[in-house]
């Protein structure tokens, strides 16, 4: 077990489509572990492969029922409109309030390579949602109106400056 340093933005890997999982050997078993430990630990209620800088679509995730897996995932089914304060490890410290979505579904696979669908409202349809985000390449800023969105990279930008100063 291992955790990662977690990658926050700007760092380009965070924005680069991930590419499928196409081993399911134990190799992916102690990468999902290591990324359920990073997760905990952090703490979050999801890790995206990306995010500790393996652009392949595999994430992991708790939203509040249990731990579970997706490699190459896809949003099958989405509907009504939730607003929530969605914040994230690669951009920590800010949160914003974002409308999307309430309810998803997402089928993919799990880490033996068989079939499994999840699904949920509220955090869970969330978190489907944003953790699938990562493995096209983006972050939640994506996801914001855009005046609010060029403020917030606007500062974000600044901050990054300010940390390679010091
Ligand atoms: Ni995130």
């Amino acid at each position: 077990m291992a955790i990662y340093p977690i990658r926050t933005f700007p760092d380009p890997v965070l924005s680069m489509p991930a590419s499928n999982v196409m081993e399911f050997d134990a190799d992916l078993a102690r990468l999902v572990e290591d990324m359920f430990e990073t997760m905990y630990d952090a703490p979050g209620v999801g890790l995206a492969a990306p995010q500790i800088g393996i652009p392949k679509r595999l994430f992991v995730a708790d939203a509040g029922d249990g731990p579970f897996v997706m490699a190459n995932p896809e949003i099958v089914e989405t509907s009504g409109k939730w607003k929530f304060e969605e914040g994230c490890l690669s951009v920590p410290g800010r949160y914003w309030m974002i409308k999307r979505p309430d309810y998803a579904r997402a089928e993919g696979l799990d880490v033996d390579g068989n079939p499994v669908t999840y699904e949920g409202d509220e955090l869970m349809g969330r978190v489907l949602q944003h953790e699938i985000d990562h493995l096209h390449g983006k972050l939640l800023l994506t996801r914001l109106p855009q005046r609010v969105r060029r403020v917030a990279l606007a500062e974000l930008r600044d901050e990054a400056l300010g940390h390679r100063r010091v």
